[in-house]
């Protein structure tokens, strides 16, 4: 007990150091470094350890291994501002409703690492939260984590199951959160758990991330920023509502979209990623692993016209061609 009680005080210390506004401040460093080694400690995480290592190949994206999930908690400040997005959108909802606010977390890894600082700051009464991960590893690293700090009366429920098939048991979700995310939408299946969730859900419920927008900019060699050229998705609320009402039997479909890259050279092509979590806290460029430039990959050198589409199968991410070449 006296264990217990000791980790949850150093999972409040920093947590209240991660909440701190503003972009950037003294305690944010060493307080992600303390979160990851009392994650890490906690979880086992074993680098070598063949199994931990392993993605989990699922028809709309990967599902990373846990320990490349465990090691997204490094991401300073991607998890300072997941974390207080998701404490904003609690208080939000506590604002408008008395609790408890129900979370779907959809992607946890070994830690539900977004969630942990969130439970120390409100009782149960105020939060519960329904916890999903696809690899198994990570599931039961996480049912330790949850035993050591004893948070068991937050978890309303705790699944292995894919969560871009998942059907809800009950609908009484008030935000659903997912970072389940790599640049440009490639590989991971962010977009599909969301437009599953969200199928099955009605309105008043907040979506972490709010907005995840892939431009398709230009970088030359020399210049330290990218220049916008064309949003290509800004996936949000209006625009899941969208591809849901054009769904069948979830095939998600998405629009192409065209673009006149005139003098642009292909070569200077990337596809460019800002994300909204909720409010003020943003993710812009190289902010983190997932605001990193991705090339566009084009087939044809001189290519003026160019058909952009997101795609799902297999492998998510963007495919561009030239509007002369045929697909077939
Ligand atoms: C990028 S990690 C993030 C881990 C943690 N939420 C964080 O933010 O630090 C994504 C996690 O989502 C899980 N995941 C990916 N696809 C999934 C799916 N279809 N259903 C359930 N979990 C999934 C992966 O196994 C991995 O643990």
């Amino acid at each position: 007990m006296y264990q217990t009680q000791f980790l949850k005080e150093q999972l409040k210390s920093i947590s209240n150091h991660i909440l701190q506004p503003g972009d950037f401040h003294d305690k944010l460093v060493p307080a992600i470094t303390a979160y990851t080694k009392l994650l890490f400690d906690i979880g086992k995480i074993d680098s070598e350890e063949s199994i931990e290592r392993r993605h989990i190949k699922l028809p709309f994206g990967d599902a990373i291994g846990t320990f490349w999930a465990a090691n997204c908690v490094k991401e300073v400040l991607r998890t300072q501002r997941f974390i207080r997005g998701l404490y904003l959108a609690i208080q939000d909802k506590l604002a408008q409703k008395s609790g408890p606010i129900h979370i779907l977390y959809a992607g946890t890894g070994p830690f539900a690492t977004l969630a942990l600082p969130i439970m120390v700051h409100f009782s149960p009464e105020e939060v519960q939260f329904t916890l999903l991960e696809i690899n198994e590893t990570s599931h039961n690293k996480l049912l330790d984590v949850i035993d050591a700090f004893d948070l068991h009366k937050y978890v309303r429920q705790i699944e292995i199951t894919d969560a871009t098939t998942y059907v809800l048991p009950n609908t009484e979700v008030d935000i659903v959160l997912s970072e389940t995310l790599n640049r440009a939408l490639i590989t991971e299946p962010q977009v599909f758990i969301m437009l599953n969730l969200a199928s099955q859900l009605g309105d008043g419920v907040i979506y972490l991330p709010e907005e995840i927008t892939v431009n398709l900019s230009e970088k030359k060699r020399n210049e330290t920023e990218p220049r916008i050229i064309e949003t290509l998705i800004n996936f949000n609320l209006d625009k899941m509502k969208e591809i849901i009402r054009h769904a069948e039997r979830n095939q998600w479909v998405f629009e192409e979209i065209k673009v006149n890259i005139g003098n642009v050279e292909p070569a200077d092509l990337y596809y460019t990623t800002e994300i909204k979590i909720y409010r003020d806290n943003f993710l812009g460029y190289e902010a983190s692993s997932l605001n990193l430039l991705e090339r566009v990959k084009l087939d044809e050198k001189d290519a003026k016209d160019l058909i952009f589409k997101y795609y799902a199968t297999g492998k998510p991410g963007f495919s561009a061609h030239s509007e002369n070449v045929l697909i077939t």
